[in-house]
């Protein structure tokens, strides 16, 4: 059976850990692996901007040994028009995997509905899962496990970060904990499902309106823009009830000992998140973002093994 990456449960936490393994193994010998050689090739598709997603699927692609066929969705006939099944139907043809970042989770649910070939959610509006493994990743260099840890996301809970990190973090054992502004809680959905498989996992899920309440102790910080792709003219207030939410040295300092911050980038500096914390010792963003390229490696030899 074809199997998909359309959100971060898609993975159980065995498969997960497989994934994050093979990860491992990507970023030692980065050059020695080339399961796509043949050539195969993946379609690389985005209705949204990129930049880090764009550069690390292409480049992993090619370490990999495939051929990736970056597609703007806005300039395919995708933008014109053309169904999403069609699309699907006439790329998985071509391709051996599809990866999409689009705005409705609908949309990739479609996609994935009539394809012959894995889809990836490269990120919807919904949930960002390729994002959350390279964090994972990241946060495992750092401290040698993820299972018990505490991760506390500060800022739009409703948004494709937080939902992610809810499905995906409690798969790996994590207590994750929200907190986000009145209006700005996540999915019910999700935290439903989140709860769920926390509770196979020893994970929990924590929603948390008071900010400094929410980092007490915990070992990753995790921040994120206020203003999502698609979000801009939503009418929205994005910054007045944000701001507490910021990861500044103040809410750091409260964390524990030794606590590491991510965000998955673009940052906005001055708002989310303050030069000081972003460029300070606590700061793996940098790694993190690394970690996209050995994380897609993974998961793309791991769908494709199949
Ligand atoms: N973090 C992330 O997905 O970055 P891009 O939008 O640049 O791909
Ligand atoms: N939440 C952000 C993530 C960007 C990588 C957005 O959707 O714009």
């Amino acid at each position: 059976m074809v199997r998909h990456f359309l959100r971060d449960d898609d993975l159980s936490p065995q498969e997960q850990l497989e994934v994050l393994d093979l990860a491992v193994t990507m970023k030692a010998d980065r050059f020695e692996h080339r399961p796509l050689a043949g050539p195969r090739s993946v379609a690389v598709v985005f209705d949204k901007s990129s930049t880090r997603t764009r550069v690390s699927f292409e480049v992993g692609i090619a370490e990999l040994g495939g051929t990736p066929v970056i597609l703007d969705g806005t300039t395919s006939q995708l933008g014109r028009g053309e169904s999403i099944e069609d699309t699907s139907r006439v790329l998985s043809r071509y391709v051996d995997a599809i990866v999409w970042r689009t705005s409705g989770q609908e949309r990739i649910e479609a996609m994935a509905s009539v394809s012959r070939v894995p889809v990836v959610n490269a990120l919807t509006d919904m949930f960002h899962p390729c994002q959350v493994l390279a964090d994972l990743q990241t946060i495992r260099e750092r401290f040698g496990r993820l299972a018990g840890l505490t991760l506390t996301y500060l800022g739009d809970g409703a948004n494709n970060m937080a939902h992610s990190l809810l499905l995906g973090g409690v798969t790996a054992g994590l207590h994750v904990r929200i907190a986000a502004p009145v209006g700005f809680t996540p999915d019910s959905d999700v935290l439903r499902d989140a709860k769920a498989r926390a509770e196979a996992t020893g994970g929990s899920v924590t929603l948390i309106a008071d900010p400094h309440a929410a980092v007490a102790g915990a070992d990753v910080l995790v921040a994120d823009t206020w203003v999502s792709m698609g979000q801009e003219d939503d009418g929205m207030d994005r910054t007045a009830p944000f701001r507490p939410y910021q990861v500044n040295a103040e809410l750091l300092g409260r964390a524990a000992p030794g606590a590491i911050v991510l965000h998955c980038l673009p940052a906005h500096r001055g708002h989310e998140i303050t030069d000081e914390v972003l460029d300070g010792p606590a700061s793996v963003v940098w790694d993190e973002a690394e970690n996209r390229l050995h994380a897609q490696k993974a998961l793309l030899t791991w769908l494709l093994r199949r």
